[in-house]
């Protein structure tokens, strides 16, 4: 039974700062990376279920899950229990793995047995960009190679060696190191950079990661990383058989896979705990982290015992990786989406989702594609359907009418023109409708401008 808590959220119980306070400080004292969403800025307070509540009181559908964070659902009462009985109880606030401490292992063996078959280890980390630095020296050490072959339009994260294989300009700094990565181009069908149409397509994406390696490495690679759904590059969507294919590319070439799950994984796509599982991926290592702790900071690499093996006498240390606090949210997010089926709802709810932006397609021509899987559904905003020009201006103005409607939702794209949508896994239809009801108000609203 899904659970819908949203009517616990008491009236607000203390007063806040104001907007203006905050940005104030913000602008003092925060480097100049933070940009909020919002021409004015939202302030969030409280949380329960599928929605957020701003210093006001004001409700808004959270569509868009903290940032693709949220699977079982904001403050789920288990989990606001079961931190209250580890604070009321003293448990060891802090330790790392140099003790033993039950939380880091139960969540372990929960994680293993949601793997694919021949993937039994794990290793935590504190978010998703640790999990890959740790997934690519994992795979650098394992076979004694350097390259590490990612996809143009991809993101894997915001420290070194992740940005070093992020495919968007507008991340990458400056004189950011990239060696040792080459790129392959994306299998995007909505913008196919081979100019094919699903039914001409000979999987040409697949057959690029294979000349990327001939052309651009020795002819042996250490790994391949990809997304199963390119979340910060807008949901782009590649075909099941596009995995199949790479996957026998990268082995072919002494690589292992990096199945990178940060937004895909805990339940989103409809069909499985991972949807590495779910495609058949044949994955060696698949990262994780946003969902997989609805909201705790927490990541983990899950990988095949053999790569495991590889790092034997080698000391990997990460002072926060299996912290019971942290570890205990994940293992309830994975019960609670167990317990309330939120994998089939996810589906469900995914496919009256895409059915209602598919409708809102026919009467809106900004629409240009509508992609995604299960609750990681992206709609890219185009100018004008035949030259497909980008959006960028519109998604951003779509954003803001859907926030004076009281939905929030999050945008994408290296151009910024896809909408993203990444509900707490728990929505419901009638949450669904109200979502779409407030999208095709926007769109009139937009179109008369
Ligand atoms: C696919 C993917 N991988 C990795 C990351 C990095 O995760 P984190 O921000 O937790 O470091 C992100 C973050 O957006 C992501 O979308």
């Amino acid at each position: 039974m899904v659970s819908q808590h949203e009517d616990s959220v008491a009236v607000l119980q203390r007063e806040y700062p104001s907007n203006s306070e905050i940005l104030e400080t913000r602008k003092k004292h925060f480097i100049s990376t933070a940009y909020p969403y919002y021409k004015e800025p939202l302030q969030l307070v409280r949380a329960s279920g599928c929605y957020v509540f701003d210093e006001k009181g004001n409700r808004y559908l959270d569509v868009i899950g903290g940032i693709v964070c949220i699977s079982a659902g904001h403050n789920h009462p288990k989990i606001k229990q079961a931190l209250i009985d580890m604070i009321q109880s003293d448990e060891i606030q802090h330790t790392s793995l140099l003790y033993l401490n039950q939380h880091a292992t139960n969540l372990a063996q929960k994680l293993v047995s949601e793997a694919p078959q021949g993937i039994d280890k794990c290793a935590f980390t504190n978010s998703g960009s640790e999990a890959n630095e740790l997934a690519f020296m994992t795979a650098r050490h394992a076979t004694g190679e350097n390259m590490v072959v990612n996809l143009r339009h991809s993101y894997h994260g915001g420290t070194s060696g992740a940005l070093a294989s992020c495919g968007h300009h507008s991340w990458r700094f400056r004189s950011q190191p990239v060696a040792s990565v080459t790129s392959a181009l994306e299998p995007n069908c909505y913008r196919c950079p081979f100019n094919q149409k699903p039914d001409s397509c000979h999987l040409e994406c697949a057959q690029n990661v294979e000349t990327t390696i001939q052309t651009s490495t020795h002819g042996k690679i250490a790994a391949f990383i990809a997304e199963p759904v390119m979340g910060v590059g807008g949901f782009i969507t590649p075909p099941k058989e596009y995995f199949t294919e790479v996957a026998k590319i990268v082995h072919n070439y002494g690589g292992k896979y990096i199945s990178d799950e940060v937004q895909t994984g805990a339940g989103r796509c409809g069909g499985n705990f991972l949807l590495t599982k779910e495609l058949g991926i044949d994955a060696d290592m698949i990262t994780m982290a946003k969902g997989f702790g609805n909201g705790a900071a927490i990541g983990g690499v899950l990988m095949k015992s053999d790569i495991s093996d590889a790092l034997a006498g080698k000391f990997y240390f990460n002072t926060f990786a299996g912290d019971p606090y942290q570890a205990m949210q994940a293992l309830k997010t994975m019960e609670i989406i167990e317990e309330e089926h939120l994998v089939e709802n996810a589906r469900q709810m995914g496919q009256y989702l895409k059915d209602g932006l598919l409708d809102l397609m026919k009467r809106h021509t900004l629409i240009g594609d509508v992609r995604g899987r299960g609750l990681l559904m992206g709609v890219e905003l185009v100018k004008d359907r035949a030259t497909k020009a980008y959006a960028t201006e519109e998604c951003s103005r779509l954003m803001e009418l859907c926030k004076e409607r009281n939905v929030l939702l999050g945008k994408g794209g290296l151009f910024g023109n896809v909408l993203r949508i990444a509900p707490p896994l728990s929505i419901n239809r009638e949450q669904i409708d109200t979502l779409l009801k407030v999208l095709d108000e926007s769109f009139a609203v937009l179109s008369r401008s």
